[in-house]
């Protein structure tokens, strides 16, 4: 299929604007880049927040979007790994020409991952920025550049990462959250038992499938799911990922912690100072490859990602696809507000008109 030197993109014009859908360049890719012809994309808080507060906008007009997969239609004249016509998913490095709510985006090769032929794209596109975030705030270290980091156990994809952590628990807050049930996913393989979730009743079927050995109610007080989690494990807990993060989860995420233990969050801190000195450590994650800190592990990762997905190991989150095109971004957003849904949404960008 012939590449168009135009296509529909999904922007904010300026400061606090509207979406709009616009029609731009297609930009054709660098030397160690390839051009995806995107397939599906999906929708992420981060739109709400570029929307809202300029979050990741360098300057505007800027294409939006963190999340796609689709098919290789060029290769830049350096790259190895990739071939054209293979299918893959990547996250945005927050440039306009490899933003996600538009037909086509160019990406570094290593920063793709393959996407076997059993996975939709739908399905694809719920992988990318949230599978990172629960990555790398439970494999890799903290990152003092960027006041970023995680947990820095050993990657479960790394051959001696496999089971390593057997037999330690773990808890995990907002686990039916997307970046939560990747979470839970992953650390099954390192081997930690019992894995503790934290989340709303109705997901325990969905979340013991992933994983969890145990469901606690999320609507509980704090000091009854600290002893829940106390009846279900003596052992000291040295890691929480707190995929929710609001004031209240990472309250209660520090308190079950362990002395020395690490808990990872996804939003700014909202500790009390004198926690942030005490022996717990608390690390906010970055869930994108596009800081040099985490471009090599991430690349490791997404790399060694195609063969979880085919096994099954890890699974997509549930998708939901909404008709329309980019033009459906815009009123899907406003869906994800009430942190309502334990999947993602999906649109397809070649179906706008
Ligand atoms: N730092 C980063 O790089 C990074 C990257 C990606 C995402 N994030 C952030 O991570 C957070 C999670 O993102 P996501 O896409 O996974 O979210 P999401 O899937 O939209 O989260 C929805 C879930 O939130 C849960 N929830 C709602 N209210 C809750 C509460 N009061 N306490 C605990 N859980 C609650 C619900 O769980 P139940 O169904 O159990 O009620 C629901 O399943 C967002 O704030 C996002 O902005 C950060």
């Amino acid at each position: 299929m012939a590449i168009p030197t135009q296509q529909k993109a999904l922007r904010l014009t300026a400061a606090q604007s509207d979406f709009s859908v616009d029609t731009v360049p297609v930009v054709l890719p660098q030397d160690d880049e390839v051009l995806i012809r995107i397939e599906a994309s999906t929708l992420s808080h981060m739109e709400r927040f570029m929307q809202q507060a300029g979050y990741y906008i360098t300057e505007y007009p800027s294409i939006v979007g963190l999340d796609a997969a689709g098919v290789v239609v060029a290769l830049g004249k350096n790259v190895t790994g990739r071939a054209i016509g293979d299918r893959v998913l990547y996250v945005t490095n927050f440039t306009s020409p490899s933003a996600a709510h538009q037909q086509y985006a160019v990406m570094k090769a290593h920063l793709t991952a393959k996407v076997p032929a059993s996975i939709s794209f739908d399905q694809a596109a719920t992988l990318p920025c949230n599978v990172l975030t629960a990555h790398n705030g439970l494999y890799t270290g903290p990152t003092p550049r960027i006041g970023r980091g995680g947990a820095n156990l050993t990657p479960f994809w790394k051959p001696e990462g496999r089971g390593k952590y057997a037999g330690q628990p773990i808890v995990i807050l907002g686990a039916a959250a997307s970046v939560g049930q990747y979470a839970i996913q992953q650390v099954r393989i390192s081997g930690f038992s019992p894995i503790i979730a934290v989340a709303s009743l109705r997901n325990a079927d969905l979340l013991k499938s992933l994983g969890a050995t145990h469901v606690l109610d999320r609507s509980l007080s704090a000091s009854d799911l600290i002893s829940q989690a106390r009846e279900i494990t003596t052992k000291p807990i040295q890691v929480v990922y707190d995929a929710f993060s609001s004031a209240e989860t990472q309250g209660l995420g520090y308190d079950i912690l362990a002395s020395g233990g690490a808990l990872a969050i996804t939003l700014p801190v909202a500790l009390d100072e004198a926690k942030l000195k005490s022996d717990k450590s608390v690390y906010m994650v970055y869930g994108a490859p596009n800081q040099p800190e985490y471009e090599e592990i991430d690349a490791e990762f997404f790399n060694a990602l195609p063969e979880y997905l085919s096994s099954g190991e890890i699974k997509p989150n549930a998708v939901e696809y909404l008709p329309g095109g980019l033009h459906a971004v815009s009123e899907g957003l406003k869906r994800l507000e009430s942190f309502a849904l334990n999947g993602k949404l999906a649109v397809h960008p070649l179906e706008t008109a």
